[in-house]
Order: C-alpha cells, then structure tokens, then sequence
C-alpha cells in the first residue's frame, strides 16, 4: 500500500505522570489520590504495589529521552501532575522544582526535535481537593480552569498540543461508581454521571480559557481524550442488537463527544435509557443525568481535534445490567461479548481488534463532522514471564497501522497522529506492574530501573523510519 501518512504526521508515544515518575513525595510534590488510594486499604492493587517509585522517571528523564530518540518518535505524550505543581491543587502554592522538571522534559524533548503533546489531567487529583468534594463537587472546574491556565502560562510558549482531561469516562465510572481506580468510591447511580458533568464542564472553561487567552500569541491546540472500544451488534441483523451497539457507543464515546462536538448536550439515546431505568426502579429524584447550565459557556465546539485511546472490539446485545441496583450498566442495556475468534492479549478485556480502529474512525468522521483525529493512546499488554521477542506484539503494530493507513487512504479520515501507549513498562493503575504496555521493559528489580527495548519497540522504529522517509 502506498504511504497514506502526511509528512507532518505525528508519530508518537505516550506515558502519564503517576504511572511512570516515582518521586511521590518529592522536592514539594503534595500527594494525588492515587497516593492515597494505593496506600490505603490492602488488596486494591495487584501486590500491594503502589507508583511510589515506578519507573523512577522523576529522576531518570533523560534514560527516558534516549527512548525516545531511539524510536525516532517525531511527538511524546507526557501528563504533568498537578500536585507536583501546585502541592494543594491551587495556584496559591507553586512547587519550583515540579515547574523545573517539566521545563527540562519539555526543553529537552524540543531541542531534539520531539514535540511535547501534554496532558494535563491523567488520573491522579491532588488529594487536598479530594478533600474538598473532589469532581463530584461543581467548583473543582474553577480549580481545574486556574490549573490550566497555570501551565498555559508556564509552558505555553513551547507546548501546543494539549490534552485537558484524559478519559474522563475511566475516571468517572472505575473511580466512582466501580470503585477500582482512585479514589475508591462506589456510589452507583449518579456520581459518575455528576463527575462526567463536572469534568466536561472543567474541559470547557479551560479551553475558553486558552481560546481567548492564550491561543491569540501561542498558536497551539486542546481537546480532551475520549476512550472507547467500537461495538458491533452481535447479531448484525437483529434491531435490538443493532440499538444495544448504538447504546453501547452513546455511553462511552457519546457521553463525551455528542456535548462538545456535535450539540452542547448529551446524547439523546442516552439520557432516555438512565431515564427510563430510573423509572423503571421507581426513582423520582429527577434525571440522574445532570443538565448543562445555560449560565456557563457552552462546552459544544470545546475541542481544536478528536483525541481518541483505543483499544479493543465488542459484540454487543441487550442486557448487562446489575440486579435492581441503578447503575450504569443497567442504564446503558448493552452486554458485551467477546468474539471467540479474536486473540486476546494480556489482560482479559483486551481483545485485539485492529480492523475495529478502522471502523471506529470512520464512525467518528460521519458522526462528529469529519474531525481531525489524534489516537492519542493505542496498545497491546503482556502479562506473565516478560517476552522481549514479542512477536504478537509486532504484529499488532503493523496491523493497527495498515488500518490506519486505510481508514486516511480508502475513508478518507482525517488522522493526524497515532501515539503508541505505552513509552515504558509502567504501573497499569489497579494491575500494578503485572500488565505491561510498553515499547522498553523497565526492569524493576534494579535500582536503575534498565530500560530495554522490546521487539516491538524496534517494529514500530522501523515503520516510523519507513513512514517518515518515503513521503
Ligand atoms: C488508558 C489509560 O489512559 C492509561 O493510563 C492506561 O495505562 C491504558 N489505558 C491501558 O490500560
């Protein structure tokens, strides 16, 4: 196949601050709630293990830099982590050294002709405004909006991609409803609609922020990272299935992208389904999807690109709720399946589909007006011994990239980047170390955390060098 990839395609990796840097209680860093989560309560991670130390990145940027450069990647995903900023989550207290050490990763990375793409929120809220109600609370977009301003003006001038909010449906529905990410609440119902609400709401004012603010002299662009697998009807030619898919999608990349892309509010498909649950239940404390105020600036037409992590493929049916519990699952009527015929890798809900990113952005071309797109997160675990011929892995890589490269030639989607998660072997949030994304093995058993590339690693190497020199 001809190269269907723009000489100014981004051709990257990514990481996320908490699960990579280690240095939790460094030179001034505050504690986030994955501090707290993984220092709580016994069995919420896989061995006790916690991003303490991880891959020690806080200190060993510049093996990570070698990474970087040996890939030849032309972009890097980096998070900065707001408590190491700003210890209590607010601007009144600057930590210089958290501003020192991003400013060298950044100027590091740009002297070596690497743009920095930085997300600004990946998980890990400073734990002093968890106190204060955290994102169920209605302030934490404010707060959130000063945070990004802060960076906007402390980095701005050399970053310009940004991301607000990484997969703000992870954070809402396994840190609020399932309990499984930080910080550990399980409040089926509405907290993880509320926290939807309020992440949006938080995305919103900081890209009006930077619209009017900044974007006039620094010239860059922000979104937020939405997740999502593509869904299939089990059965392609049963109507119920065909809905359950269509529900399926509404809740995961719907929930985000109908608001900012296509209507100022929620997916119509969606808010009915909760609403009919509630009923169904005999709630009557009104929609449990909240309502965007007409007070605040309006979070449609709040993204400069789509930013979408993908990752797997589901055949989806009706059913899959959770007894006579409001919840989400209940709401959505959508139970997946997993093909028989698709190879798993890793973990069990990683299915590998590469053909389903095809689809996937090609749905999101006709749905949400023909965007441009980043894939800012797409990858392929490993568990068990640790394999450095990872064959499957390459593989892996080439497939998804050929369907890259089809979904740009043949659909004619707009796809400006592909960034590979992961740099590193990292802390996988609940599965500790046990499952491994990255590009190099980190080998934890070292004080030096050796970095070793991978098979893979050298696979994508070689397709970036291809790509980049055959334009
Ligand atoms: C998405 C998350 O953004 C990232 O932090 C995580 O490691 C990968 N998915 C793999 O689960």
């Amino acid at each position: 196949m001809a190269n269907m990839f723009p000489c100014d395609f981004a051709w990257g990796a990514g990481t996320a601050a908490y699960q990579i840097e280690g240095g939790w209680d460094a030179d001034g860093k505050g504690p986030s709630i994955w501090d707290t989560f993984c220092h709580g309560e016994r069995g919420r991670v896989f061995g006790e293990q916690s991003g303490d130390v991880a891959c020690d990145s806080y200190e060993l940027w510049e093996e990570d830099l070698k990474c970087i450069q040996q890939l030849g990647l032309t972009h890097y995903r980096l998070s900065l982590s707001w408590a190491r900023l700003l210890p209590d989550g607010t601007t009144q207290h600057v930590n210089h050294k958290g501003v020192q050490y991003y400013n060298k990763v950044i100027n590091d990375l740009l002297s070596c002709n690497v743009s920095p793409m930085v997300t600004l929120y990946h998980f890990d809220l400073p734990q002093a405004l968890q106190d204060q109600g955290g994102w169920k609370s209605p302030g934490m977009a404010a707060l959130f909006d000063s945070y990004a301003q802060f960076c906007f003006q402390t980095f701005g001038d050399r970053v310009k991609l940004w991301i607000t909010i990484n997969e703000p449906y992870v954070c809402a529905k396994l840190g609020h409803e399932d309990g499984v990410h930080a910080p550990g609440l399980k409040e089926p119902g509405t907290a993880a609609y509320l926290v939807g609400h309020n992440m949006l709401r938080a995305h919103a004012m900081a890209w009006h922020s930077y619209n009017s603010l900044y974007r006039p002299a620094q010239r860059g662009a922000v979104s937020l990272a939405i997740n999502s697998d593509w869904a299939e009807p089990l059965d392609p030619a049963s109507t119920e299935d065909i809905a359950a898919a269509e529900r399926y999608l509404a809740f995961t990349l719907g929930w985000f992208a109908w608001p900012v892309f296509v209507t100022g509010d929620y997916p119509e498909s969606m808010r009915s389904a909760i609403d009919a649950q509630s009923k169904k239940l005999g709630y009557n404390g009104g929609s449990r999807l909240p309502r965007f105020s007409k007070d605040e600036p309006s979070v449609l037409g709040t993204a400069d690109f789509f930013a979408l992590n993908y990752y797997t493929s589901r055949n989806v049916k009706p059913g899959g709720g959770c007894g006579q519990m409001l919840c989400m699952k209940a709401d959505r009527d959508a139970e997946e399946v997993l093909d028989p015929s698709w190879p798993v890798c890793g973990v069990s809900w990683l299915a590998v589909v590469p053909h389903g990113l095809r689809k996937l952005l090609k749905y999101i071309k006709g749905t949400f007006n023909s965007p441009a797109v980043y894939i800012t997160e797409n990858g392929f675990s490993q568990t068990g011994p640790v394999q450095t011929e990872d064959v499957q892995r390459c593989a892996f890589y080439r497939d998804t990239i050929l369907e890259v490269a089809k979904a740009i030639g043949e659909d004619g989607v707009d796809v400006q980047g592909y960034f590979a998660w992961s740099l590193l072997d990292n802390f996988e949030w609940s599965d500790g170390f046990s499952v491994r994304f990255g590009l190099f093995h980190v080998d934890l058993s070292k004080a030096e955390r050796t970095r070793a590339i991978y098979r893979s690693g050298q696979e994508y190497a070689e397709i970036i060098m291809k790509h980049k020199t055959h334009t």
